[in-house]
C-alpha cells in the first residue's frame, strides 16, 4: 500500500520551496496536488506509483516538468491557456481540471516523464562563476581553458558571452542575447578584464545537447512556467550555444578530472555549480585529489583556478548558503568570495 501521507508532505515541502524561489504557480499546483492525493483519479494513479521514491527524486517536479513539456509541444489542449511560458495566464481553479485531463489523455508520455529526474542548466549561475573569475584574473590574462563538472547542457561554458549588468557597471558584449540584470551587489567587481576563452569542455553523466530540439525542450520544460526571466535567460543561452561550440562528454566528474592537465601560456579554470551534492564521498575525494595534483603542477606560466558555486555552511550549526569559493595556484588562497541565490542572481560579493 503506497504511503500517500508521506508523499503528500513531500509535495507540500516542494510547494514551499517553489514559493520561496519565486514560482507562485508551482506552489499552488503542488499544494493542490497534495490535497487531491486522497481523490481517486489520474493524479493519484500517476503519483501513487512513485509514492515510495526518496525525497530528492522530486516527484512533484517530475510531474510538473512532464506536463510542461506537453504544453510546450502544444499537446496539452486547454491547459496551455493557463501557462505563462506559452502566453497563458495562470489561475489555479481553471488550470487544475485541464491538468487532470492531460494526465488522463497522455498516460504513456506521463509515465515516461516520471522516470526522468528534472534536469536544468541555470544560466543565472554564470554571474557567480564569471564574477568570481574577474576577481582573481590579472587585468590582461593569458588565454583561458574553461572546464566544467556537472555541466548539464554546457550553457555556462559560454558564460563570457553573456552581459552582466550591475549598479557598479557592466561587463560582456552589449548585444548578447543573455542580459543578466542586477547580477552583482556588494563589493564592486573589477570590470577591466577581457577573457579570451580558447577551449570549453565539460562533463555530465547525462549531458543535454543544447543545439537539438530534444535538448532544448528538456531544458525549457524544467524551468518553471511563471518565471519569464529564467526562460528568457535560457532562450538567450540556447541562441549562443548554437554558434559557440563547447564539448560536454558523458562522464562522471572523477573520470573527467583524471584526464585534465595544465598547459603553458594558458590559465586553466575548473568550475562547477550545484553539482557537488550528487557525488558520493568517494567521488568527491577523487575530484579533490585530482585538483590537488593539478595545483602542484601550476606555475606562473601555467596558472590554475578552481572555482565553485555550491550550497554549504561556513561553520557548524549555521545556515546553508550558496557560497562562491575560489582557490588559485601558484599564488593565492582558498576564500569565500560571496554568496549567490539558488538560481544565481544576484550575487552578493564580500571581497
Ligand atoms: C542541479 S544540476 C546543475 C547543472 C549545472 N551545473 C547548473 O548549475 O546549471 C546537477 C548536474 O550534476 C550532474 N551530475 C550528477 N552526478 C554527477 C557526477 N557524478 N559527475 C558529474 N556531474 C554529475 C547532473 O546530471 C546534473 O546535470
Amino acid at each position: 500500500m503506497p504511503d500517500l501521507d508521506r508523499l503528500s508532505s513531500l509535495l507540500v515541502h516542494q510547494a514551499e520551496a517553489c514559493g520561496r524561489l519565486g514560482s507562485p504557480m508551482y506552489e499552488a499546483l503542488l499544494r493542490r496536488a497534495a490535497q487531491q492525493l486522497a481523490v481517486t483519479g489520474p493524479l493519484r494513479d500517476v503519483l501513487a506509483a512513485h509514492a515510495d521514491a526518496p525525497g530528492p527524486a522530486a516527484t512533484g517536479l517530475r510531474l510538473l516538468g512532464t506536463v510542461h513539456r506537453l504544453v510546450l509541444e502544444r499537446r496539452a489542449g486547454d491547459l496551455a491557456l493557463y501557462y505563462p511560458s506559452v502566453g497563458g495566464r495562470f489561475t489555479l481553479d481553471a488550470a487544475w481540471p485541464a491538468l487532470l485531463d492531460v494526465l488522463a489523455n497522455h498516460p504513456a508520455e506521463v509515465a515516461d516523464g516520471m522516470r526522468r529526474p528534472p534536469q536544468t542548466n541555470e544560466v543565472g549561475r554564470a554571474a557567480a562563476l564569471v564574477g568570481g573569475l574577474l576577481r582573481v584574473l590579472r587585468p590582461d590574462p593569458m588565454p583561458l581553458r574553461l572546464y566544467e563538472l556537472g555541466a548539464s547542457a554546457g550553457l555556462n561554458l559560454r558564460a563570457e558571452q553573456f552581459r552582466y549588468v550591475s549598479r557598479s557597471g557592466v561587463w560582456g558584449p552589449s548585444d548578447s542575447p543573455v542580459q543578466l540584470q542586477a547580477a552583482w551587489t556588494g563589493t564592486s567587481t573589477p570590470l577591466g578584464t577581457a577573457m579570451q576563452v580558447v577551449d570549453r569542455r565539460g562533463c555530465d553523466p547525462d549531458p543535454l545537447d543544447p543545439t537539438s530540439t530534444e535538448g532544448r525542450l528538456v531544458l525549457t520544460s524544467y524551468v518553471w512556467p511563471d518565471q519569464p526571466r529564467r526562460l528568457e535567460r535560457l532562450r538567450g543561452a540556447l541562441e549562443i550555444a548554437a554558434r559557440v561550440p563547447a564539448e560536454v562528454t558523458r562522464q562522471p566528474a572523477a573520470d573527467f578530472v583524471a584526464r585534465m592537465h595544465l598547459l603553458d601560456d594558458h590559465v586553466t579554470v575548473l568550475w562547477h555549480s550545484v553539482m557537488w551534492q550528487y557525488l558520493d564521498a568517494d567521488e568527491q575525494d577523487v575530484v579533490t585529489g585530482q585538483v590537488r595534483r593539478m595545483s602542484q603542477q601550476a606555475s606562473l606560466g601555467a596558472p590554475f583556478v578552481y572555482l565553485s558555486l555550491e550550497p554549504g555552511r561556513r561553520a557548524d550549526g549555521v545556515d546553508h548558503e550558496f557560497l562562491v569559493l575560489v582557490e588559485t595556484w601558484p599564488v593565492g588562497e582558498r576564500q569565500v568570495l560571496g554568496v549567490a541565490q539558488p538560481h544565481g542572481l544576484p550575487v552578493q560579493w564580500e571581497c
